[in-house]
């Protein structure tokens, strides 16, 4: 088993990553980390964190002291400046380190893991890239937009004005137009920049990237290609569900022609939480450190 630490574990992607080791059958949780809820017990994040099934957690402690408890494997899930630990695997789910030289920004399907520290990507890049990066070669860059939208657990915990209730249900707003910090990381990878714009709609999870593209072939062989054999990643023909992929790791990916002006539109839908935060970072941890794949992932969910 393998010492396995988390920081930020309050907040919505620590929480979620805090669940996935919780399940997972090679890692121990030695030390739980959170400014906020340091010296509490488990219970105080989530009262079924005491109940039968978990033993005796931890209780929280400082972030600084979960980076100090020896793991071999720690998840950083808020921004911050901490630094890695000599030795240790690090998975940061957050931006802090998706443009650090020293680390690797890491996307299971399209590009592995390697070294030690390692960037998980944001979730609307994850779902943009796995829609886009199979089919780059074959598609106009000048053509590319991609529209994102996303659960209002995307903005985290912390009490914002536009994640008031008033302000997102029965809504669906347009936010960071021109210039949503994701784009810089879906223009890397892919090799140009795209047009992309976020919504928050009124889901508490789940995130759907629509994108049009025109291309020189039938881009469909292409993502058959890429994500065969992938049990996270599923090409279907039909229009990916969000109903089916919230609560879980999994991506879903279909690509249809436009009949009317032959461009083609890609689909991904995920979860924001799951393949778009935890349950990728946990695939990247298992990929870093030779475990399976998806050990530990969730990739079934439910339909009603
Ligand atoms: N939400 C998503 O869908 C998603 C997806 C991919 C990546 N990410 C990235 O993951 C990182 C964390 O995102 P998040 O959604 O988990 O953010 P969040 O819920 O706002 O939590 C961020 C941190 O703020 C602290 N916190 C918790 N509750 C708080 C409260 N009520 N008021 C103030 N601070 C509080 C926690 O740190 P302590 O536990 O140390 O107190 C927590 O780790 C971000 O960099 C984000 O970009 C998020």
């Amino acid at each position: 088993m393998l010492r396995t630490a988390i920081t930020g574990a309050s907040g919505f992607a620590g929480q979620e990553t805090l669940d996935r080791v919780l399940g997972h059958p090679g890692l121990e949780l030695v030390s739980v980390g959170s400014d906020s809820l340091a010296g509490q017990p488990a219970g105080a994040l989530d009262p079924r964190l005491e109940r039968n099934g978990h033993g005796s957690l931890p209780a929280f402690v400082t972030n600084e002291e979960a980076l100090a408890a020896g793991a071999e494997l720690v998840f950083f899930c808020a921004e911050s400046d901490l630094e890695a630990p000599e030795g240790t695997v690090v998975v940061d789910l957050s931006s802090s380190h998706r443009f650090a030289d020293d680390w690797c920004y890491a996307l299971p399907e399209l590009r592995p893991p390697t070294g030690r520290l390692i960037a998980n990507p944001g979730c609307y890049a994850t779902a943009a890239l796995l829609a886009l990066a199979p089919i780059a070669e074959v598609v106009d860059p000048g053509s590319v937009v991609v529209d994102g939208k996303s659960g209002i657990s995307g903005a985290g915990r912390a009490l914002k004005e536009r994640s008031h209730a008033a302000a997102v249900l029965e809504n669906v707003t347009p936010y960071a137009v021109g210039n949503h910090r994701h784009a810089p990381e879906i223009e890397r990878l892919l090799g140009f920049p795209v047009c992309f714009v976020p919504h928050v709609v009124p889901l508490r999870r789940g995130l759907v990237c629509t994108c049009y593209v025109s291309a020189s072939e039938d881009p469909r062989p292409l993502f058959e290609a890429a994500y065969t054999g992938s049990h996270v990643v599923d090409v279907i023909d039909s229009v990916p569900d969000l109903a089916r992929l919230q609560g879980t790791d999994a991506a879903e990916v279909a690509a249809f022609q436009d009949g009317s002006t032959g461009r083609w539109i890609v689909i991904c839908a995920l979860d924001n939480l799951g393949k778009g935060a935890a349950g990728q970072a946990v695939q990247n941890a298992n990929l870093a450190l030779g475990l399976e794949e998806t050990a530990g992932l969730r990739l079934s969910g439910v339909l009603v």
